[in-house]
């Protein structure tokens, strides 16, 4: 082990991700990788290679992340936002759950699910022993559509990239995706919600459980027992992969 092999390493996890530039700060307990993973790494068939990182990597690489999207107007939501909601939570969280966009509340306070909805989010978080912090919580678009419509999908194609690299920063054991347009746009598909949920699906090799999004059961608060269900299969599957939250 050189330090010149360190510092390709490093370069090459960075490149990875996507990264133009560099974030200042590096830990120095980088931890270096097998040479298959190497092989993955180059061919991109394995984005879970960063787990192989030391929280503070992943830190530095979710405020680099941060820094590189601005003061976004690279779509037309920009110009009705008041702020971009970037996502928050533990950079190296086992379990990320994904949400469509934010609303008004998310808005004003640049932090996603504060509102109503997300108030039920916290507390579905909070039954599974859970905490927000412990967890890392994004949306498929960072800025909120006017009168909260559905995103577009010029809009979703622009954004999306970025929760694509929060994702592969993070390197969560499991995603929960949140409603229809989350659960669609991970998955590439049409298929309703009502039908996606409940079953595990993959993104990128992550597992990806769909359920309802926390404002439907607001409007139907009867099918909280199915998203219950859906997390509780969810708790049991890294409790099975040994993983602690
Ligand atoms: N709904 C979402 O999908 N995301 C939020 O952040 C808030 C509400």
């Amino acid at each position: 082990m050189n330090i010149a092999e360190d510092i390709r390493t490093i370069l090459t996890f960075y490149r990875t991700l996507g990264f133009e530039r560099l974030p200042l700060k590096f830990s120095s307990k980088f931890e270096v990788q097998s040479s298959k993973a190497k092989e993955d790494e180059h061919s991109g068939a394995n984005p879970s290679i960063v787990t192989r990182c030391s929280s503070e990597d992943k830190k530095a690489a979710i405020e680099e992340l941060r820094r590189e999207i601005g003061d976004c107007d690279r779509c037309r939501l920009s110009e009705g936002r008041k702020n971009i909601v970037f996502g928050e939570g533990n950079p190296d969280a086992r379990l990320m759950f994904i949400g469509e966009a934010p609303g008004r509340e998310e808005d004003i306070q640049a932090r996603p699910f504060v509102g109503d909805a997300g108030k039920l989010l916290t507390r579905l978080i909070e039954k599974m022993g859970l905490s927000r912090e412990e967890v890392y919580i994004g949306n498929i678009v960072k800025c909120r559509p006017p009168q909260n419509r559905d995103p577009e999908e010029d809009e979703m194609a622009t954004c999306s990239v970025f929760i694509d690299r929060q994702i592969r920063i993070i390197s969560p054991k499991i995603i929960v995706s949140l409603g229809r347009i989350s659960s669609q746009t991970l998955m590439s598909t049409k298929v309703p919600i009502s039908k996606l949920r409940g079953r595990f699906f993959e993104y990128k090799d992550i597992p990806v459980m769909p359920t309802f999004h926390p404002a439907y059961l607001l409007r139907n608060p009867k099918d909280k027992w199915l998203v219950w269900e859906d997390v509780q299969k969810v708790m049991e599957r890294l409790k099975e992969s040994g993983e602690q939250i």
